[in-house]
């Protein structure tokens, strides 16, 4: 199914700016998307230069696909980024790339199209996999996770606070109904929630979690990183857009990590290349402007950070 839907891409030009391009060099977009950020980084790139594609929507593949009829620098991958090492070790790029961008969660076309069961403002199956030809769609799940699991999904990836509550009423309701749509769980949520937001809808963090947990996307954001230093070439980027707390601080936490290098005792004599430090941070953590914002609003939670692999 497909698909007219536009994706209006965030920070665009502060991310390929952070890549810094080289005309002859090889670079990953572990996001493709609507390929946003890749045109752009096409347009940056010589004749030599190349770029990967990685998704794990077929439907951002296809699109990169009519691309790549036309341009041989891109190469599309389905899958997820948190393959990327293995990914990269198959094409014998491993040590070789020259920058990684991820700009992570979901794209506008996922939460547009009714039929993705991304959305709590459109009915639609309740599915909510980026790649719905594999995992567990969210009506699988919620048909038989435990009150506890739910809860958690809810409370940790939504930070919804009525999670307890909300949890209670899926497991209640499901014993007289089979969940399938996103409309049946829109109006779970809407009474189980005692006291209503005024400037949120009050399925939006329910949702979030559920796609969250659906998705896998911290581990996969874990096991990227877990790869991300054999993938680069020293001098190599890492740029990271996040638009959740949770990742932001996975990507904070390991960035610091390897800014400051390896833990010794204190007051043990080590020299600098002892430290084992292997990246440079750029800069602190980069913001839409309220223009952009303004554009989209979708930009308003994003967060950049950018890195460079020294070692
Ligand atoms: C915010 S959109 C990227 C938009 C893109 N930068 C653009 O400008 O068109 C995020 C995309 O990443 C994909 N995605 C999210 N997590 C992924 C993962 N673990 N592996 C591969 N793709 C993922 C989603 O399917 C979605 O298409």
């Amino acid at each position: 199914m497909e698909t007219n839907y536009k994706h209006t891409t965030v920070l665009l030009d502060e991310a390929v700016d952070a890549l810094v391009i080289k005309s002859h060099g090889l670079y990953i977009d572990g996001t493709y998307g609507r390929g946003g950020h890749s045109k752009l980084i096409l347009q940056r790139l010589g004749d030599m230069g190349q770029l990967v594609g990685i998704d794990k929507d077929p439907e951002a593949i296809s699109h990169g696909e009519v691309i790549q009829k036309q341009d041989q620098r891109l190469t599309m991958y389905q899958g997820s980024f948190a393959t990327i090492k293995q990914m990269t070790e198959e094409k014998n790029f491993l040590g070789l790339v020259d920058g990684v961008l991820l700009d992570l969660g979901v794209s506008s076309p996922q939460l547009d199209d009714a039929h993705r069961g991304f959305s709590f403002l459109r009915d639609g199956p309740l599915d909510m996999r980026m790649d719905p030809n594999s995992g567990v769609s969210a009506a699988d799940w919620l048909a038989v996770a435990e009150e506890d699991e739910i809860t958690d999904v809810l409370k940790r990836f939504g930070e919804e606070k009525f999670g307890k509550r909300i949890a209670k009423a899926i497991i209640e309701k499901r014993q007289s109904e089979v969940l399938t749509t996103t409309h049946q769980l829109v109006e779970i949520i809407d009474q189980a929630v005692p006291v209503k937001d005024k400037f949120k809808h009050p399925a939006t963090r329910s949702f979030q979690g559920i796609r969250i947990f659906i998705n896998d996307e911290l581990s996969d954001l874990e096991k990227a990183l877990d790869g991300i230093l054999d993938i680069l070439k020293p001098g190599g980027r890492l740029v990271i857009i996040s638009f959740h707390s949770l990742e932001d601080r996975i990507v904070k936490r390991f960035i610091r990590k390897h800014v400051q290098g390896d833990n010794f005792p204190r007051g043990l004599p080590v020299t600098e290349a002892q430290m084992n430090k292997r990246l440079i941070a750029h800069g602190r953590a980069i913001k839409a402007s309220k223009q952009q914002i303004d554009a989209n609003p979708r930009a308003r939670s994003a967060v950049m950070r950018i890195a460079e692999k020294i070692l």
